[in-house]
């Protein structure tokens, strides 16, 4: 119906996996969004990772070479697991991640200050989920950084952690109202896909594969970005306070390694290893869990390990499965 009243002329039709070859941009939009009905992007897991891994052999054997972007949940994990399935070089591809949670916050303090958007700069950063947070100490209005205004003007001085919370929860607002989300997240997406197509090189924050940036490594996570033709082109480091690199690093990175040498999935920034042990044992795939390695190496204590693991670790029938995980 729209077609009619875009600014050009457009044909839609009906494509197959061969017609990819030649496309410069494909997006990633596989899901069922009924599964985060439990108000937790990891439930969707179950249902994204079996379908990326039937779809994207068939993706890249049309020769596609492009850039792919992905707003599938859990945004971050899917990023890293779309990146791996494809073999695509590092940049071509990168998710949506906190984009769309930047575009909420930013919205939270046109509202508190009276200005527009586009005089705000200001970063969500982490998981696009509920560990993430707000990069306060890089704020600024039109140039003038927050830190300078607070205190002055009333219009700046507000509770910093409500705003974050508004921000987080603004998902599950629109969620609990129609099931879905979709504006917000396909604006996102548009403006990241212009920013390919035009070489923009805009800087907007996206979930990209960090290799030492933030001090964190082999994890996507949502970070301002440079964004052109090669995708992602450049991280960002912001020049964080102490506090907020210790909270960045407080949300567990977990990291889901491999069945049979195949790659199951990934999960990044859950709040603790009870929780993610929870959701791994809902990808239908998993039966068990064979070993908790931290990053550094040290085996994690046994203390992370539920029951249910620990007699799944008993019996036979678990399948060769490794999680790293950073406690
Ligand atoms: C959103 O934040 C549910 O991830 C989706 O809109």
């Amino acid at each position: 119906d729209a077609v009619m009243y875009m600014p050009h002329n457009v044909t839609v039709n009906v494509g197959t996996y061969a017609d990819l070859g030649d496309c410069d941009v494909l997006v990633n939009s596989l899901g069922d969004i009924t599964l985060v009905a439990t108000g937790d992007r990891n439930h969707e897991m179950r249902y994204t990772v079996a379908q990326l891994k039937a779809t994207m052999p068939k993706v890249m054997a049309s020769g596609f070479n492009g850039v792919i972007i992905s707003i599938t949940n859990p945004c971050d994990t899917v990023a890293d697991l779309v990146y791996k399935l494809s073999g695509l070089p590092k940049g071509r591809v990168f998710g949506t991640g906190t984009g769309l949670d930047t575009s909420r916050l930013v919205s939270a303090l046109a509202q508190q200050t009276g200005y527009d958007h586009q005089a705000i700069s200001a970063y969500m950063i982490g998981e696009h989920g509920a560990s993430q947070m707000a990069a306060w100490s890089c704020v600024s209005f039109g140039g003038a950084p927050l830190a300078a205004l607070e205190g002055k003007d009333e219009r700046f001085t507000f509770d910093k952690d409500e705003l974050q919370r508004i921000a987080i929860n603004a998902g599950w607002v629109t969620y609990h109202g129609k099931q879905c989300t979709e504006y917000g997240i396909c604006s996102t997406l548009a403006r990241m896909v212009r920013a390919v197509l035009h070489d923009e090189k805009r800087i907007m924050p996206a979930s990209m594969l960090l290799e030492g940036e933030y001090g964190e490594e082999n994890v996507f996570a949502g970070v301002p970005c440079v964004i052109g033709k090669n995708g992602v082109e450049e991280v960002i480091e912001l020049p964080l306070t102490a506090e907020e690199k210790a909270n960045l690093k407080a949300g567990d990175l977990m990291v889901v390694g491999c069945s049979s040498s195949e790659v199951l999935g990934e999960k990044i920034g859950t709040a603790s290893s009870m929780e993610a042990a929870e959701a791994i044992h809902e990808i239908p795939e998993v039966t068990g869990i064979i070993s908790f390695v931290d990053l550094a190496g040290a085996e994690v204590p046994q203390a992370y390990l539920d029951e249910a693991t620990l007699s799944l670790l008993e019996s036979e029938h678990y399948a060769r499965m490794v999680i790293e995980a950073k406690v």
